[in-house]
């Protein structure tokens, strides 16, 4: 039996309005949300590069110009670093994103819910295998989460989904 494709695709679904986090995510999306020097979705971002991806597709929506920004070079404050001798600083805002990497970006037209933004993603994604990546769930885990996803897809192929046990409590 061949082995499967290795997945080169990530799903991001941003679209969301974050009422949860209101007020913090009134301007700004939270996945844009800070933890320590880096926001949430790079941190997902991150994960799903070195799991394999190549290709990011971001599902985004209303208010959430921000990750766009973030993932995109930008050539004034990069002139301003330079300019004022911050070459840790530069090489930081450089790195953010690799240049073998790809950013695709897909509006989903109304917060119709998690299922629809993931569909949003088809037209680019097609047949292939793909991760979807929830960036507010930041997991901490000695082998990061897509790389067990991915490990175990290439072993045996299928669907994968990574489930946490959560107090009932927590479930609304
Ligand atoms: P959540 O339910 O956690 O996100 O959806 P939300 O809708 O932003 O949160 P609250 O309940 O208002 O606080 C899980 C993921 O799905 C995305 C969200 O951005 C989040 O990453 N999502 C949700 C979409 O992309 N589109 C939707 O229509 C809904």
């Amino acid at each position: 039996m061949s082995r499967p494709a290795p997945v080169r695709s990530a799903v991001f679904p941003v679209a969301g309005r974050g009422t949860r986090f209101l007020p913090a995510t009134k301007a700004s999306p939270k996945e844009m949300l800070p933890i320590v020097d880096k926001p949430l979705i790079q941190y997902a971002v991150e994960e799903a590069l070195a799991a394999g991806a190549r290709n990011l597709v971001f599902i985004t929506g209303s208010s959430k110009r921000a990750i766009e920004d973030h993932f995109d070079s930008d050539p004034e404050l990069e002139a301003a670093l330079e300019a004022q001798g911050k070459r840790d600083l530069l090489e930081t805002v450089r790195g953010i994103l690799p240049s073998w990497a790809s950013c695709i970006y897909i509006r989903q037209p109304a917060p119709l819910g998690l299922g629809h933004a993931v569909l949003c993603a088809r037209p680019v994604v097609g047949q292939e295998p793909f991760f979807v990546h929830l960036a507010d769930d930041l997991i901490d885990a000695r082998v990061p989460v897509l790389k067990q996803m991915a490990d175990a897809y290439g072993e045996r192929g299928g669907s994968f989904v990574g489930v946490q046990s959560v107090p009932r409590s927590e479930t609304d």
